[in-house]
């Protein structure tokens, strides 16, 4: 018998991995002092961790930064940074970047914000749950933030938008868990192999669903985006002989779900399902801690189902928004812009280049043609009519309340939902 969940997050625990749900009976949490109801959730194990099997998804650009992850490892779960241009956090380096706005400047000025926020998560976190770095393969500087990720010892990288071939070449050398995003099993089976000849298992795997997640999708086209592959039930079933094929047992690669996963009833579903954690974005971007401008907070969370839209990014992935007033603009003359300067290579506006292939930079007509960057930075900042709005397609387990990181775990782990306590967060970009 495991011993309870308070002394599973203290110590190493693998072989508790490998034992069903019910054998674990019911865990009273108290990692800081707030009591979680009891739950009856196996941990999530990674790297022989022992976490809640909780995980916040990465959200650029600066959605969750130190504060949101840091929140979020605090109580026992696994806490994301996104890497992606998160100076915006920083005034000394926004006024930096403002006197020089020449390419290097800028990276490196992103490079610093990455390590300080690692730096600042950690301290948050008092040493619990556990500390990763979001990074997207479609980044220019990818593989700068994986390597000072490592450098400033982040616990994981998790890595999406784009196959994550060659993660053990660029991480070789660091203790440093490895899970790639990825949506359906033919994804799962060719990253295994490939990995496999490295030598080097995933440490886990977020599958995420393109009808449902927020951000880029992982589809090339929107028409694609409900396809049955990506159900989770049917990659759960998939993988079984894959994994059986390969010689691993589930147990090896833990699997987490991502997309869409809005309350505890469909938290119990999932892990009972086979899954082993849950990865949810939407809800802790409104998070109290979200370290978004409220304004930000509360476009996500007033938003109704008709709000909600998918279009083509300048990644030439589909990406899922809100429909604020210059996504609406940008949508109604979508068209006749493409038509326009569809095949035009335009200067990067910011000087970042922050993307390896930009439909605006490179004139590539089926991308979307705006700059992704100063999109996604106005929203960070609460410009309500100029920023890009990235949101899940579903509802929120709070509805538009704005409530803590503690809250939000609790009502998943438990279904209980407690009076909320006056914000503790006041915002700021610095
Ligand atoms: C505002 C926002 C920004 C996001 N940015 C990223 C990102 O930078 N990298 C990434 O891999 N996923 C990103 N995502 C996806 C989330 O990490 C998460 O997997 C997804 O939103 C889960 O679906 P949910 O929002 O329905 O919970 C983003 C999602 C949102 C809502």
């Amino acid at each position: 018998m495991c011993p309870n969940r308070h002394t599973l997050l203290l110590f190493d625990l693998p072989q508790c991995a490998r034992r069903p749900i019910g054998e674990y009976g019911s865990f009273i949490s108290s990692t800081r002092g707030l009591m979680f109801s009891s739950h009856s959730f196996a941990p999530l194990i990674i790297r022989g961790r022992a976490l809640l099997p909780i995980v916040q998804g990465g959200m650029g650009v600066g959605i969750s930064a130190h504060r949101l992850a840091g929140s979020v490892a605090r109580e026992g779960a696994l806490g994301t940074i996104a890497s992606i241009d998160l100076r915006h956090h920083h005034a000394d380096l926004v006024e930096r970047c403002r006197a020089h706005p020449d390419r290097a400047t800028l990276e490196s000025a992103n490079l610093t914000a990455l390590a300080r926020e690692i730096q600042s998560a950690r301290a948050l976190s008092e040493g619990r749950g556990m500390l990763a770095v979001n990074v997207m393969k479609a980044v220019n500087a990818h593989a700068d933030y994986v390597r000072v990720a490592c450098e400033t010892g982040a616990d994981a990288i998790v890595m999406g938008a784009g196959l994550p071939l060659d993660l053990p070449d660029m991480t070789q050398g660091h203790d440093i868990a490895l899970i790639p995003i990825l949506s359906d099993s033919r994804g799962v089976a060719l990253v295994l192999k490939k990995w496999m000849k490295k030598g080097r298992l995933p440490d886990a795997i977020v599958i995420e669903h393109p009808a449902h997640a927020g951000g880029h999708l992982g589809v090339t086209n929107l028409a694609d985006m409900n396809d049955g592959r990506f159900d989770f039930a049917r990659v759960l079933e998939e993988l079984a002989p894959v994994f059986a094929s390969l010689g691993l047992s589930r147990q090896d690669v833990p699997l987490i779900v991502a997309g869409g996963i809005n309350s505890h009833d469909a938290v119990r579903g999932w892990l009972t399902a086979g899954a082993n954690g849950v990865q949810i974005g939407t809800p802790f971007a409104v998070t109290e801690e979200g370290d978004a401008h409220p304004n930000f907070k509360r476009v996500l969370a007033d938003a109704t189902p008709d709000d909600i839209v998918e279009f083509v990014s300048v990644t030439g992935l589909p990406a899922r928004a809100v429909k604020t007033p210059w996504l609406t603009r940008y949508l109604r003359n979508e068209t006749r812009i493409r038509d326009k300067i569809g095949t035009l290579k335009n200067v990067c506006p910011t000087a970042l280049e922050c993307l390896s292939v930009c439909g605006l930079r490179d004139g590539i007509e089926k991308f979307g043609h705006f700059c992704i960057d100063t999109r996604l930075a106005a929203a960070l900042r609460g410009d309500v009519a100029n920023g890009l709005f990235f949101r899940g397609r579903e509802t929120l387990p709070f509805g538009s309340a704005i409530r803590s990181v503690h809250d939000l775990i609790e009502l998943l782990l438990t279904g209980v939902t407690r009076p909320p306590v006056a914000g503790r967060w006041a915002f700021s970009l610095d």
